[in-house]
């Protein structure tokens, strides 16, 4: 009995040291082997008409924040903190119903209109010249998506006269009468907003959208050949969302620059491995689409490069209409929006634009209150990559336990790797999905030798589930210093954490 007893003891102790023990795994890092530049505008936002994203967001000349414009100077100084490189505007799904006329000239004698997208009343007291004064205060290149909705070709050609025309023209001497003689120079222009949704103001088919987008890119590159025009692509993923996007490529591929995609993720069944996985789906979307370009571009004979700007993706799955879609994140939020940088750094050959939906209060990484700025959790991965990661994105070979999700398996550790040739700073960023171990890992460099000291960036908190409030920052990057010998490094990566590991080469 007494060794039964010593036994079982013996078993259970071996059993916790065991679960106790970290996981191993090995990356490699060659930065010769180039994937891709990264563009700048993988650092993108977006700012619709919608709950408290304009109007009581960026714009609230109530508030002990504002300028003489009515902006507020916080959410200025946030979105330059967070490093936002491009802002899209006005929708969304509010762009599919949106006469941009409405939205110029004097403020007082703007007319009042329904949204059909959201239900809110439109004020139209922020209209373009409002955004595009916005933008350069922001630092940001501006994004416009027309209405392809309910809208018209001259109402889109209209807009690109109005912005980059130079005086002398109808619409151009319109905006000089607005007090902007200066053409603003607006490069990226979108083709409407998830038209292949049934949800959309004037949704269309493949066939249908695709002819009147054509004309719309026609007129509006003719009105100025110097713009990029971004293609609406798969945001709706039923079964036919492939040919959705063959058939817009085919059709416009002379005339566009990008196909946008949007996805948005939800840990809907409170299952954390589940959701760790789910940007799988978008890495999958944008190789089918790359696959598809490449397809559009020999078949058309197309002489342009065409890339894909994912230029709606977030975690949405809470907050609903009725509660004007104020998500507010946690810690495993912030991990996925980390999955979606990592997957658009590895992509980065294909993937030129990104925009996080959305900047400010409505599903977003920054809330605000009356005169109060404060950072949610997906703040801090966004601005981790935006301020390191420029350059190439590397390869990197990766070697660590998995987990099976639907029968697949999906790796505990997500990597992406980055050389800036300029600073001669290698950056691997690493999510760690494990929810309770910490994952030991080797780290060798094959090429070129590294510096003698790395930064240490890491977001964590003690529970998944902590979430930043107006009052307290639980999730928050967290800096170290650390030593490096030779030519490869081991690092431990905490559970269900993100680090950002940044070393000089010599
Ligand atoms: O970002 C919120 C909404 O999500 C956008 O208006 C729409 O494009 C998407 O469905």
């Amino acid at each position: 009995m007494k060794h039964l007893v010593l036994s079982l003891l013996l078993l259970i102790f071996c059993n916790n040291f065991l679960l106790s023990q970290n996981l191993t795994a090995r990356i490699k890092v060659d930065i010769e082997r180039k994937i891709g530049g990264i563009d700048e505008n993988l650092y993108g936002n977006f700012t619709e008409h919608l709950g408290r994203c304009i109007y009581g967001g960026l714009y609230e000349p109530g508030s002990a924040k504002a300028d003489n414009q009515g902006f507020r100077t916080d959410v200025l100084n946030a979105t330059k903190e967070m490093g936002v490189s491009l802002v899209r505007w006005p929708g969304g799904n509010f762009a599919s119903g949106y006469h941009w006329m409405d939205g110029i000239g004097n403020k007082a004698n703007r007319p009042k209109r329904k949204d059909l997208a959201w239900g809110d009343t439109e004020s139209n007291q922020v209209g373009t010249d409002e955004f595009l004064a916005w933008s350069k205060a922001a630092k940001v290149a501006p994004y416009i998506c027309v209405n392809l909705g309910t809208g018209s070709l001259d109402e889109a050609r209209n807009w690109v006269e109005y912005c980059n025309a130079p005086t002398g023209l109808y619409y151009s001497d319109l905006r000089a009468a607005n007090g902007h003689p200066e053409p603003y120079n607006v490069q990226y222009w979108g083709l409407g907003n998830e038209i292949d949704g049934p949800w959309q103001m004037g949704h269309k088919n493949a066939e249908d959208y695709s002819k009147f987008a054509l004309e719309a890119a026609k007129l509006m590159k003719w009105s100025d050949d110097k713009i990029k025009l971004i293609a609406s692509g798969s945001s709706n993923y039923g079964s036919g969302w492939t040919d959705w996007n063959r058939t817009v490529l085919n059709s416009l591929g002379g005339y566009v620059d990008y196909i946008s995609l949007h996805n948005y993720v939800g840990n809907h069944d409170k299952d954390h491995y589940k959701f760790m996985a789910s940007t799988i789906f978008a890495e999958n979307v944008i190789k089918i689409t790359e696959g598809l370009i490449k397809e559009a571009t020999l078949k058309n004979k197309i002489d342009h490069p065409i890339y894909i700007a994912f230029d709606e993706y977030n975690v949405w799955y809470r907050a609903w209409n009725e509660q004007k879609l104020e998500e507010h994140y946690n810690m495993q939020d912030a991990l996925v929006i980390a999955s979606y940088l990592n997957c658009f750094i590895r992509n980065a050959q294909i993937v030129k634009m990104a925009n996080l939906a959305q900047l400010v209060n409505v599903i977003a990484p920054m809330m605000v209150t009356h005169d109060t700025l404060w950072y949610q959790t997906t703040f801090y991965p966004l601005q981790l990559f935006a301020e390191n990661c420029k350059g190439n994105s590397i390869a990197s070979f990766v070697e660590c336990a998995s987990y099976k999700n639907n029968d697949k398996d999906v790796p505990y550790l997500d990597v992406s790797t980055v050389y800036n040739d300029t600073t001669k700073e290698l950056m691997i960023n690493v999510v760690n999905r494990h929810l309770d171990k910490g994952i030991t890992t080797s780290i060798t460099n094959q090429f070129g030798n590294l510096s003698n000291k790395a930064m240490v960036y890491e977001i964590n908190s003690p529970d998944i589930m902590d979430e930043n409030t107006v009052s307290e920052q639980k999730v928050k990057t967290k800096e170290k210093s650390i030593n490096v010998s030779g030519n490869s490094l081991q690092y431990t990566f905490p559970a269900h954490s993100f680090t950002m590991i940044k070393i000089k080469m010599n």
